[in-house]
């Protein structure tokens, strides 16, 4: 086994205080009116890019560079926060359940054979999100999944979709459903059983993350195992349609209510029963995590679950590593390992890592190579912020930040900390609502946390890294491929409620920056994976020798 003892940096001194701040859905964008970092009034950021090319550059934060199939993939905090923790770039799970489906080893493996024996009695089960953006799950996987499960003996087969509008246009899961429903007429015709069951939209329904609102989990409980939901359909086509005349406002994709497929007589088509096999078939952990403890553990109370029936259960990848949750999935997940937390930790730095709710894990379960917990308890403080839970963040765009802010300042006031970490959501959890005023007021407040914080470095002496995940709030309409806004029939700009490909900024500075710190001018391509080495830097060590490169040299002033 390699080493975990890290050099001694030749040039740079152990001892600072280093903050790293990770600004969520921040990217880099040509001034534009869609633009609402450039349209917030962001002074902080301001004078931190006015330091380039020397302390402020780009880097990639999309594609391959993060581990994704191709350079068309946007960037998200999954992969962004694995990158910049781990220092290298890993196949990450949207391509890592391509290789396995397209090679048919998914098929092989112990999680299907598991799954499969329920094939001949029971029922399978398919729940997750319906989208093709690819940041939680793929669209094409389902087919294949679907397919694949069919022609290896599954006779009768349920979906449960969850709408998106999130990391795809509102509006778009009509065309999902639609596409979704003529793949299953084809298995029907084929003999198989296979139909729509239940739905809802992801931020209402299922899909919530870090233990936020657990009664986003239960309403999709209900629907998905106990066939319970206050709408009930004949198709789920006929759910979109109603649902959004109903209520357009609030029926958004992300936000749909809950909803029953029933049969003629009233009943619902696709309950979970016991000797049912199910598979939750998102590849990313983090809102799959809870509804995976409600199907798996036994000993459940987070909410009443009625019925617990006795299912296979497999989950497309294995969502914890260090819970070993779910037991059984169908591909092996990315094994991140030696990230930066393990290294810093092993040569004793003292890290404080803090977040709200909603992007907790961001900076901790993600930046650890998606483990939970930490490497070593004398050591490490991670501190959580508990988010307003059911309040929409473009009425609350401020969110946390303030707070976030002066936790980490405390944090490096005290002097008990080497590394102060946080991550803060504002550019990409308002962006995502697709509301530009709500996003500007959210870019501001992030720049005011960021000021708390370098303020605080300035006092003690320390060093900082102010960078982002992946883009988001710096583009918020939908373009064409000249980079015009689309717009729609009535001339209304699309809204982008996604993350883009754009880069994202990195700046280093702080009165404990040795003089001579440049960026280097060799790493044009540079992205996300290479910033752990230069947080290491900064530390005084010389990262290890599989990390992607340092950014940053030392020159002779
Ligand atoms: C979400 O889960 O909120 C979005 O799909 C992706 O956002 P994130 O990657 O920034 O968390
Ligand atoms: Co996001």
């Amino acid at each position: 086994e390699k080493p975990w003892e890290l050099a001694a940096h030749p040039r740079l001194p152990k001892g600072r205080t280093v903050a790293v701040v990770v600004l969520d859905g921040w990217g880099e964008a040509a001034p534009d009116p869609f633009n609402c970092i450039h349209v917030a009034d962001t002074p902080t950021l301001d004078a931190l890019k006015k330091a380039a090319p020397e302390r402020w550059r780009l880097i990639k934060a999309h594609g391959t560079a993060v581990g994704l199939p191709t350079d068309d993939d946007m960037g998200n905090s999954e992969v962004g926060h694995n990158a910049l923790g781990a220092g290298q770039i890993y196949a990450q799970g949207a391509k890592l359940v391509d290789l396995a489906l397209g090679s048919g080893k998914i098929y092989e493996g112990e999680g299907f054979k598991y799954i499969q024996q329920s094939f001949q009695d029971g029922t399978l089960h398919l729940i997750g999100l319906l989208s093709d953006g690819g940041v939680h799950s793929r669209f094409d996987q389902l087919q294949l999944l679907l397919q694949g499960a069919s022609e290896r003996g599954a006779k009768r087969i349920r979906v449960h979709v969850l709408t998106d509008g999130r990391d795809v246009a509102d509006g778009s899961s009509v065309r999902f459903v639609e596409m979704l429903e003529e793949d299953l007429a084809r298995l029907r015709e084929k003999g198989v059983d296979a139909r729509i069951a239940s739905g809802g939209g992801r931020m209402y329904v299922t899909m919530d993350r870090y233990e936020n609102d657990w009664q986003v989990v239960k309403r999709g409980w209900d629907a998905h195992v106990l066939g319970e939901a206050p709408h009930r359909f004949r198709s789920a086509l006929e759910a979109l349609r109603k649902l959004r005349e109903e209520d357009p406002k609030k029926a958004s994709d992300q936000y749909l209510p809950p909803f029953v497929v029933v049969d003629g007589s009233g009943e619902p088509v696709g309950p979970v029963r016991d000797g049912d096999a199910v598979v939750t078939f998102n590849f990313r952990a983090d809102r799959m995590v809870m509804l995976a403890k409600a199907l798996e553990y036994e000993g459940f109370d987070r909410f009443d679950r009625v019925r617990f029936p006795r299912t296979r259960y497999a989950g497309m990848l294995q969502y914890d590593g260090e819970l070993k949750l779910p037991r059984h999935y169908l591909v092996a997940p990315p094994e991140i390992q030696r990230t930066s937390g393990e290294y810093l930790a092993r040569n004793g730095v003292r890290t404080y890592a803090c977040s709200e709710t909603v992007k907790f894990g961001h900076v901790t379960f993600f930046w650890n190579g998606n483990r939970s917990g930490y490497f070593d308890q004398n050591l490490e403080k991670y501190e959580e912020i508990p988010s307003d839970a059911g309040i929409p963040f473009n009425v609350q765009p401020k969110m946390k930040a303030l707070e976030i802010a002066q936790k980490a300042r405390d944090a490096i006031l005290s002097q008990k900390f080497d590394q102060v970490r946080v991550n803060i959501a504002n550019g990409d959890m308002v962006g995502h609502t697709g509301d530009m005023e709500a996003t500007i007021v959210g870019c501001k407040a992030a720049d005011e946390a960021v000021k708390i914080i370098l303020d605080a470095v300035e006092q003690v002496g320390g060093v900082f890294v102010v960078t982002a995940d992946h883009g988001n709030a710096e583009d918020m309409a939908k373009r064409d491929k000249s980079g015009e806004p689309l717009r729609d029939k009535d001339g209304k700009v699309q809204t982008l409620t996604s993350h883009t490909l754009n880069p994202v900024p990195i700046a280093i500075g702080g009165p404990g920056l040795a003089p001579g710190v440049r960026f280097r001018t060799d790493l044009a391509s540079a992205g996300l994976a290479n910033v752990a080495a230069t947080v290491m830097n900064l530390h005084g060590f010389q990262a290890p020798d599989h990390y992607e490169p340092t950014l940053i040299q030392v020159v002779d002033e």
